[in-house]
């Protein structure tokens, strides 16, 4: 890669995390080169003391994106994340925000950052229980030095934007956990923040409700493409709202990409038993399994982007043909069958 092409993707990506590693404990720098010579994360807290939550990570997240950090319990997602808003500092690396040190905003400039260019929502809703939904969502900009007439306006537009006109003079507890938690979503938008930090918010929810959920934000990020790290512990929630996956085990990453990239080549072991059990029809592309010769198909074309369960849908009718696989263009790629597609929809 040139320069010049390293420096616009350096632009593209909102967000890059350049060989972040953390220690907890009171003398970091001094366990630090022995995270180095790469020392596993039992011996440094055995030997040293210390606990590693993030080893040498380095990451860029694109801009308009959802960047979903996934990884088990105590993986170091809620360490990583922190660092972006720089709630927590790094023991070494940095973290550039579009192109700009994080590390050198001073108290001043890191205030502003804060309550303008990023906002965060919690699992635990964390909610002003004294305060209508209207005051809750307009809690944020209260901090930006609006006219209060301004900020009413603002919060309103944004409580009925998640669904929930109509409740603006209400307390929390008057709300359901999926309600509480459209109250956060808004609080965070109301801010007009491009980048949104959400830490494992849908986990604490009922599953209908988590999906509702996850509908609702896939909706509002159609329209208004933030840049969204989003944590999470569930793989099929991770397929299913990631532009990207950073997996994340014992503090070291494992493996980023899209989602049908890490379906379809996990890199080792622990990728593979995390994902094993994800819904891949919805996010696996047909053109990945088309193979042999075309000449003798007989069912209807099938474009290679497809994913496999609508191509299995299409093939539903046509159980015993095989199909060609073609790209936008036409162009044939190989021939599934209603046979393979549903094998690859079931493979681990
Ligand atoms: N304030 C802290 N002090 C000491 N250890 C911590 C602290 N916060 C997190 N850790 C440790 O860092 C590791 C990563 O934690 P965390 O980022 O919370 O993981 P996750 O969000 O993936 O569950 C864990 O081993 C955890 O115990
Ligand atoms: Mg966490």
């Amino acid at each position: 890669m040139d320069e010049t092409h390293g420096q616009i993707e350096e632009m593209q990506s909102a967000i890059v995390l350049q060989r972040l590693t953390k220690l907890f404990g009171p003398t970091p720098s001094d366990v630090l080169p022995f995270v180095h010579q790469g020392l596993d994360k039992n011996k440094i807290f055995n030997e040293h003391g210390h606990v590693l939550a993030l080893r040498d990570i380095s990451l860029k997240i694109e801009t308009g994106k959802v960047q979903i950090i996934m990884g088990l319990s105590g993986s170091g997602k809620s360490t990583l994340l922190r660092h972006i808003n720089r709630l927590i500092e790094p023991s070494a690396g940095r973290i550039l925000i579009r192109g700009r040190d994080v590390l050198s905003l001073d108290k001043q400039e890191l205030r502003k950052f804060r309550q303008h260019q990023i906002s965060m929502v919690f699992q635990r809703f964390a909610l002003l229980p004294h305060r209508t939904i209207q005051d809750n969502v307009a809690f944020g900009l209260s901090a930006q030095k609006a006219t209060s007439s301004a900020q009413r306006e603002t919060a309103n537009t944004w409580v009925h934007k998640v669904g929930l006109g109509g409740y603006e003079n209400s307390f929390p507890a008057q709300l359901s956990g999926g309600m509480q938690q459209r109250v956060g979503l808004a609080r965070a938008l109301a801010t007009g923040a491009e980048c949104l930090l959400m830490d494992e918010p849908f986990s604490a929810l009922d599953p209908l409700i988590r999906t509702e959920m996850q509908d609702l934000l896939l909706e509002l990020q159609s329209e208004l493409g933030k840049t969204i790290i989003f944590v999470t512990h569930d793989p099929d929630e991770a397929v299913r709202l990631g532009d990207n996956i950073a997996i994340l085990k014992d503090g070291e990453l494992i493996q980023h990409g899209a989602p049908m990239q890490i379906l379809t080549s996990p890199k080792n072991d622990y990728i593979r038993t995390f994902i094993q059990d994800v819904n891949r029809g919805r996010v696996v592309s047909v053109g990945t399994i088309a193979n042999g010769e075309t000449k003798t198909c007989d069912g209807p074309d099938i474009v290679a982007t497809t994913p496999l369960a609508e191509a299995a849908r299409l093939l539903t009718n046509h159980p015993d043909v095989s199909a060609r696989v073609v790209t936008e263009k036409g162009h044939p790629l190989g021939s599934v069958t209603l046979t393979s597609v549903v094998e690859a929809m079931a493979a681990r």
